[in-house]
């Protein structure tokens, strides 16, 4: 087992923020963020979610930084460290099984935005005539491309994982994080003012309660907030357990929240008034390809609409990276902890075995019609679709809820309050938190994966 020594740590805590930050803000929240939206029907799925990021979330991410902290280990040994001798370390080696599905299919469509960085270089995506949403289904029912593209992916998210998870990161993420803010803020200034954008914006931020909603949309809010805050399958556990015991967590926690909620937020600021200034546009039905149809028609509004098109993606691409490199870090720091595996060895086994669930996950596009046609529409639709509900709805939350129980009880608040306050550490309303961790974070998960197996049977 590594000490804490050999290690090795974040240069600073700004440094810190910036890979949580990095490791949350990625696919999910202007890729997966806007589809769910559209899917769940509006501002009633935003309202759900964002109680789900305040209530249940954001006392989870606090529990996971502070027991990776606390133990200096990934997920399984940290559950080892604190409660020896019992069955506890199965959650950490849930995390690590969910983490491996999780970066198969966040490759393959991490490959779809490198492929869409090629599209707007060459002007195809502008060019293409027959409309943007028919150029994403051709492009990702080629499944040479989709595979080809999923592989360059995982291949720069493997070998920047091998580079070095704490130099690279906080480096690229320094300036990453600022152009991405400007070029989203500005592209969203775009959006509102385009005609349409008012009907958008009403959809997407005034809920309609006279409305019926489906249940699922409960499941489908939790398991995005859940997704887009790198949660529950111990990925933040194991960047806090890089962390120096005299940073404090909870300064940390409030950037992250509000940095990756921003920037879902504004993801959605920028699709919806532009969807709805497409005629005929139907958020609901586009499903996965939903900003890879909107994307392209609000920049060809725009002047230089290519150059901002192909840098918007290139920024995707590396945000997606610093979160995959975060998703691979969960086995490669549990292999290297367990089996004294090298860095190399540990991160092309897991991505090789990654890639190998990746194909199925990038041939459901009409590729390979028998891996669309077995997934009903609530689970996903397709293969892709399928390990997506799986982890983002199932097992992240499942993962996060006994998280909040270990801690909660088994751990105990009270040390794990003292752990947080360790070194004079600012932590605002330690017993309130207790209190959401105890009691608001695991009851409202499980009553929400009650709801959601209901609205998948029924
Ligand atoms: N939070 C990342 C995103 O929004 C995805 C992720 C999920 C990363 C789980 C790590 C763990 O894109």
């Amino acid at each position: 087992m590594t000490t804490s020594q050999e290690r090795g740590m974040w240069g600073s805590r700004l440094g810190f923020i910036l890979a949580a930050a990095g490791s949350a803000v990625g696919l999910g929240n202007i890729w997966g963020f806007p589809t769910r939206v559209g899917q769940g029907g509006g501002a009633v799925f935003v309202v759900i979610y964002l109680f789900c990021i305040v209530l249940i979330c954001a006392p989870i991410l606090v529990a996971e930084f502070v027991l990776g902290r606390g133990s200096r280990q990934s997920p399984v040994g940290a559950f080892k460290y604190f409660s020896s001798g019992t069955r506890w370390w199965w959650v950490g080696a849930l995390g690590v099984v969910t983490s491996v599905a999780i970066v198969a299919f966040y490759s393959v469509i991490g490959g779809w935005t490198i492929g869409y960085v090629w599209y707007s270089a060459t002007g195809a995506l502008s060019s293409g005539g027959e409309g943007a949403g028919d150029f994403f289904t051709q492009f990702t029912g080629n499944g040479f491309k989709g595979v080809f593209c999923t592989f360059l992916f995982l291949g720069l998210a493997a070998a920047s994982n091998i580079g070095g998870v704490r130099t690279g990161i906080e480096r690229v993420a320094k300036t990453l994080m600022p152009a991405l803010l400007v070029l989203l803020v500005l592209l969203a200034v775009r959006s509102l003012t385009l005609p349409g954008a008012a009907e958008g914006l009403a959809y997407y931020m005034r809920p309609d309660l006279s409305q019926a909603f489906n249940m699922s949309v409960f499941g489908a809010a939790l398991g995005q907030a859940f997704f887009s805050l790198s949660l529950g399958n111990g990925a933040m556990l194991t960047y806090g357990s890089y962390l120096r015991r005299s940073e404090g967590i909870g300064r940390v926690v409030l950037w992250v929240v509000l940095l990756d909620t921003f920037i879902a937020l504004l993801a959605g600021l920028i699709i919806f008034p532009a969807g709805f200034s497409i005629a005929g546009f139907d958020p609901a039905s586009t499903g996965p390809g939903l900003i890879f149809a909107v994307l392209p028609e609000l920049f060809a509004t725009l002047v230089g609409g290519r150059l901002f098109g192909g840098a918007f993606f290139i920024l995707l691409v590396i945000a997606a990276l610093t979160s995959a490199i975060s998703l691979l870090e969960v086995p490669v720091a549990h292999v290297i902890d367990r089996r004294q595996w090298s860095r190399p060895k540990a991160v092309l086994v897991v991505s090789g075995s990654a890639f190998l669930l990746s194909i199925p996950c990038a041939l459901g596009f009409g590729a390979v019609e028998s891996l669309t046609d077995f997934v009903p529409a609530q689970w996903g639709g397709n293969f892709l679709g399928l390990v997506a509900t799986l982890c983002n709805n199932f097992s992240l939350p499942i993962g996060g809820m006994l998280i909040a129980i270990f801690v909660g009880y088994v751990w105990r608040v009270d040390r794990a309050v003292a752990e947080l306050l360790a070194e004079h550490a600012w932590f605002p309303a330690p017993r309130l938190w207790g209190l959401l961790i105890r009691y608001v974070s695991p009851l409202g998960i499980s009553i929400i994966l009650v709801i959601s197996m209901l609205a998948v049977i029924m």
